[in-house]
C-alpha cells in the first residue's frame, strides 16, 4: 500500500500542550507506526512545519527530533499548499488571530481549546471554517482517557439505570512561584492573557457532559482567586487576575445534576487528579483518568447515621474495579488519527469548532453567573 505525506502547520510548539502532547506524543508517534491508517488501508504521515516566535527554540526543537521545516513567519507556511492542516497550541489569546488567518489560506484547522475567549469569537471561528469550506476540529482529548471511556461504557451498558447525579472534582496545588516554582504557566492566573480557571477547565467539563449525560441547560458558577499573587517565570511578583478556583452547578437535560468543582488552590485526597462520581438508581461509578470503579445496588452496604459510633465500615472496599477490557492509547493521538481521517476521507469527527464554541460559552456564562451570583439558562446554539 501507498504512503502519502501531508504537511502540518504547528503553532506554538514550544508550549507545554503543543511540544509534549502533539508534537512528541501524536504526530511523531503516528510518524513512528508508519502513518494514519485511511479506511483503503493507503498511510498518511505527517510532515511537521515548526511555527513560533522563537527561531532558537524552534530550532533547538528541530533539531532534537530532526525536523527540517521551522520558521517563525506563519504567512510563508500557510502559503504552501502541501500544508493540509494547520494545528494551535498557542495561549489562548494568540488563537484566533492566527486561525482566521490559516482559514482565509484554506487550511484545514485543528486547535486547543478553548477556541477563543469569548462565545461571539468562537462562534464567528466555526462560521467562517464552514464559510471556507474547511473541515475544523477542537482538542477534547478527555473523552479518549481510559477512566471515561470505561464510564462511557458503563453508560451505554445500562448499568446506572436512570442517573442522577454527577460529582466532579478536578485540581491540585499549583505552587505560587515564590518557595517553589510554579508548574503552570503564568499567563493562566491573567485574565487578561486570557487565563482563569473557568476558561481552561469549564470547556472540558462541557464535551464530557455533553458527550457522556446530555445537553447543559443550566449553569451555576462561583469563580473565586484564592491566591491574589504570584512569582512568573522571571522570578517577578505579579497579581493574579483570574480566577484560580470555581464551584459550579450544571443542570443537565433529563434533569441530571452535575457539581463540578476546579481548583488550583487544593490538595489532592483523592486517587486521581480528577474523578467524576455518577450516581444512579441502579449503580455507581467514580472514574478518574484511567481508573474507574462501580458498586451496584445489588452491593450496595446501608450505612446508619450514628456519630456516637466509631467508623468501623471500609465504604471504599466496596466498590469493584473495572476491567480494562482492551487497550488505551494516547487521547491526544487518537483524536490526530481521527482528525487526519475526517480531513482526506470525511470521517466522522464530532469535536468540531461548533463543539468548541458551546464549551466557550459555558466558560462565559459560568463567569457571568459568578459575577451577577445566579443561575443562567444556557441558550442552544
Ligand atoms: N487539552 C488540554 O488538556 C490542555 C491542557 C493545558 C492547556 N491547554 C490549552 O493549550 C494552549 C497552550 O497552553 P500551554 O499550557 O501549552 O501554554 P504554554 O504557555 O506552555 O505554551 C504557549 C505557547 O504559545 C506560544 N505563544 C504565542 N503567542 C504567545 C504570547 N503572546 N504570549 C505567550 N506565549 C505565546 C508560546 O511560545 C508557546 O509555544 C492553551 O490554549 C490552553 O488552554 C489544553
Amino acid at each position: 500500500m501507498s504512503v502519502r505525506t501531508i504537511g502540518v502547520v504547528m503553532n506554538g510548539v514550544t508550549g507545554r500542550m503543543g511540544y509534549r502532547q502533539h508534537l512528541v506524543r501524536s504526530v511523531l508517534a503516528i510518524n513512528e507506526q508508519g502513518g494514519v491508517t485511511l479506511s483503503d488501508g493507503e498511510r498518511v504521515k505527517l510532515r511537521p512545519v515548526l511555527v513560533g516566535r522563537s527561531a532558537g527554540k524552534l530550532a533547538d526543537i528541530a533539531a532534537r527530533h530532526a525536523i527540517p521545516d521551522h520558521t517563525t513567519d506563519l504567512d510563508a507556511a500557510l502559503a504552501d499548499d502541501d500544508n493540509l492542516i494547520y494545528f494551535d497550541a498557542q495561549v489562548t489569546s494568540a488563537r484566533v488571530k492566527a486561525v482566521l488567518k490559516a482559514i482565509e489560506a484554506g487550511k484545514h484547522i485543528y486547535a486547543e481549546k478553548p477556541t477563543a475567549e469569548s462565545a461571539q469569537e468562537a462562534v464567528a471561528l466555526a462560521e467562517a471554517a464552514t464559510a471556507k469550506g474547511v473541515k475544523n476540529g477542537v482538542v477534547q482529548d478527555k473523552l479518549f482517557l481510559p477512566g471515561l471511556l470505561k464510564l462511557k461504557r458503563l453508560i451505554d451498558g445500562g448499568f446506572f439505570g436512570r442517573i442522577l447525579s454527577v460529582r466532579g472534582e478536578f485540581g491540585y496545588w499549583v505552587f505560587e512561584g515564590d518557595w517553589q516554582e510554579a508548574q503552570r504557566p503564568s499567563w493562566n492566573y491573567r485574565a487578561e492573557d486570557g487565563g482563569g480557571i473557568v476558561l481552561d477547565m469549564f470547556p472540558h467539563w462541557h464535551y464530557v457532559l455533553e458527550n457522556l449525560f446530555g445537553r447543559v441547560e443550566s449553569v451555576y458558577a462561583r469563580a473565586v482567586t484564592h491566591i491574589p499573587s504570584r512569582v512568573d517565570e522571571q522570578g517577578a511578583t505579579y497579581q493574579a487576575t483570574a480566577d484560580d478556583a470555581a464551584y459550579g452547578v450544571f443542570e443537565l437535560e433529563g434533569g441530571i445534576v452535575a457539581q463540578i468543582n476546579s481548583s488550583w488552590a487544593v490538595r489532592v485526597n483523592r486517587d486521581e487528579l480528577v474523578e467524576f462520581q455518577v450516581d444512579g438508581t441502579h449503580g455507581s461509578a467514580v472514574a478518574g483518568l484511567r481508573n474507574c470503579r462501580v458498586q451496584h445496588r445489588s452491593a450496595t452496604p446501608k450505612p446508619v447515621w450514628n456519630p456516637d459510633l466509631p467508623v468501623t465500615a471500609r465504604f471504599r472496599d466496596d466498590w469493584q474495579e473495572v476491567p480494562d477490557n482492551g487497550e488505551f492509547d494516547n487521547g491526544f493521538k487518537i483524536q490526530w488519527e481521527a482528525f487526519v481521517r475526517h480531513v482526506l476521507e470525511d470521517a466522522p469527527f464530532p469535536n468540531d469548532f461548533a463543539s468548541g464554541a458551546r464549551g466557550v460559552q459555558l466558560a462565559e456564562l459560568g463567569l457571568r453567573s459568578s459575577a451577577e451570583g445566579r443561575r443562567i439558562e444556557v441558550p442552544q446554539l
